[in-house]
């Protein structure tokens, strides 16, 4: 147990003002736990280096204290005893998620996954064991060095589980299709505080369920994935360009005629960005590639690009498991600083419309430029879908948007609070706006990369809603879990 008498008192001091119902709420907790978990105050001097921080600090959760559990019976007693004494309780793995729900998470015990980690390969079974403390990166180099590779996230920093539990998608998935695709399965402590493995054989429904909607279902300790044998050699292509953003409309329409799945390649991973530079005004229109395959392969697609004359591209080929440090000219890595005040709206589409692309394209032009404190941080994802949805229904989960052929994330970072209104009502109609330009009737949204206000049916569908309520409420019937994308219960 790594905690000081300081703590200690100052412990029990909150946890009375927080809980006046529960005696002696840290020895009640470290009364249970093994000598290898520890517990910290959010006033702990520790705190900030040894818990997990928020990516973002808009809506974040509060909480009474934080506990790194160093076992799975660890997690066990947390849970059974936070059910006890009715303190609600959030899940950290990597901290990435941004959603309004986890402003609904108050006074909570933070569960830290942070100490649970080991990568265990199998390249007699090919599959790959993680546990919930396992970050995308963890799996670069023993997967490259054994020549296999698995379908990831893009960023190197986002825990493997909690991209996993919304459905994860990556620059693979063109590929090989989304991470819940190469997941076989868990094992999870359930809001009773029981262990339960969940898979195509065992729990069959919750295996669904926890494909897409795994957040709800339990916090889960193991997750086994398949590994593919790596692909061109393990060698990709990554390209890098600074668009004119005077060209944009070009762009759009580059982009809009590889909307079909038939001319955009599976083995093709593409971000657009549009950011800004405050110092001269001026918007800053990138591109980043991973091309999973020959120069020849990716010279159709490389030509149109360098045909719209960017300001400056770059290509460069590297093996897959160091991509991530080359990526976005060497920045890609940023997207993972910590601790910034950022949301983010999100639609999935199928088609680009280019007036859309194009006037959204001007408005944030606009409304940055007359905005020193906003910082937008759009990506628009382009992935083969044809993969993803060849998946037979019975092997597909709960996550329904195997159609989404792009990824709309509209993320703003700025200085606080007092311009949430201004942000949100410029992004807002933007969002309804790419959705009625979707190519889909209904909302489509990537739960993880959601706002949080989309609702249960634009996350899971309204056919699966049902089977899905059904299932929460076995499993998790007192709604412990799943404040970020809850299901109505
Ligand atoms: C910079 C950045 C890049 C991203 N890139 C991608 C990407 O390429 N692909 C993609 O699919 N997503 C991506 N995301 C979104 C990401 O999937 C979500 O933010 C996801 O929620 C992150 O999980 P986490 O564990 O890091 O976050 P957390 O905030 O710790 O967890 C998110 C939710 O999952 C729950 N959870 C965490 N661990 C477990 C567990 N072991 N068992 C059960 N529930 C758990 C938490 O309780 C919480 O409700 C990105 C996010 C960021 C910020
Ligand atoms: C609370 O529990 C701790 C640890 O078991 C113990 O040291 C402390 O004396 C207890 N405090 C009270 C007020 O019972
Ligand atoms: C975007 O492209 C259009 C032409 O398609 C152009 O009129 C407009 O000025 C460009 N926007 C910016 C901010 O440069
Ligand atoms: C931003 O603008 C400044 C001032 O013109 C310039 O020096 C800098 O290179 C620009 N940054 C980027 C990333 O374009």
């Amino acid at each position: 147990m790594i905690f000081n008498r300081v703590s200690l008192l100052a412990l029990q001091a909150a946890a009375a003002a927080a809980w006046p119902h529960s005696s002696n709420l840290t020895g009640t907790f470290a009364s249970g736990l093994s000598p290898g978990a520890s517990v910290y105050l959010p006033s702990d001097p520790e705190y900030e280096t040894q818990i997990t921080q928020r990516w973002s600090t808009w809506d974040e959760p509060t909480y009474v204290v934080a506990i790194k559990p160093a076992t799975v019976a660890d997690i066990q007693f947390i849970v059974k005893t936070a059910n006890r004494l009715n303190i609600p309780y959030l899940a950290t793995g990597g901290a990435h998620a941004a959603e309004i729900g986890l402003a609904t998470v108050k006074n909570a015990v933070n569960i830290d996954l942070g100490n649970l980690k080991g990568v265990t390969l199998d390249t007699t079974t090919n599959k790959v064991t993680v546990g919930p403390g396992n970050v995308f990166s963890d799996l670069y180099d023993p997967l490259y060095n054994a020549g296999r590779e698995v379908q990831t996230g893009n960023a190197a920093c986002v825990n493997i589980i909690g991209a996993t539990v919304g459905a994860g998608v990556g620059p693979m998935q063109g590929m090989h299709g989304l991470v819940i695709d190469a997941l076989q399965s868990v094992t999870l402590v359930t809001a009773a505080g029981n262990v339960v493995t969940a898979s195509d054989t065992v729990n069959k429904d919750l295996f669904w369920a926890v494909r897409g909607a795994g957040a709800n279902f339990g916090i889960i300790v193991s997750a086994t994935y398949g590994v593919h044998p790596a692909t061109n050699g393990g060698q990709l292509i990554n390209g890098d360009f600074l668009f004119n953003p005077a060209t944009n409309g070009s762009l759009w329409e580059v982009l809009h005629s590889w909307d079909s799945e038939d001319v955009y390649s599976p083995k093709m991973a593409m971000t657009l960005g549009v950011s800004f530079n405050h110092s001269n005004g001026q918007p800053l229109l990138t591109g980043n590639i991973g091309f999973f395959g020959t120069d020849a392969e990716f010279k159709p697609f490389l030509d149109k690009l360098v045909a719209l004359n960017p300001v400056f591209y770059r290509t460069i080929t590297v093996p897959w498991n160091g991509w991530s440090t080359v990526a976005g000219f060497g920045n890609a890595i940023r997207a993972c600083d910590r601790g910034d005040w950022t949301n983010h709206y999100s639609v999935g589409v199928k088609q680009t419309d280019v007036a859309t692309f194009t006037s959204f394209f001007n408005d944030i032009t606009q409304f940055t430029a007359a905005r020193p404190w906003y910082n937008p941080e759009i990506a628009f994802q382009r992935y083969n879908s044809k993969v993803t949805m060849a998946v037979p229904k019975a092997k597909q989960g709960v996550y329904p948007w195997r159609d989404i052929r792009m990824l709309v994330a509209l993320t703003s970072s700025y200085d606080g609070p007092a311009h949430d209104a201004e942000v949100q009502n410029f992004m807002k109609p933007w969002r309804t706006k790419f959705q009625a330009a979707s190519g889909f009737s209904v909302p489509h949204v990537y739960n993880n990369y959601g706002y949080g206000d989309e609702g249960a049916v634009a996350w899971w569908s309204a056919a699966n809603l049902p089977k899905l309520i059904t299932l929460k409420k076995l499993w998790d019937p007192l709604n412990k879990f799943g404040a970020a994308n809850p299901i109505p219960i």
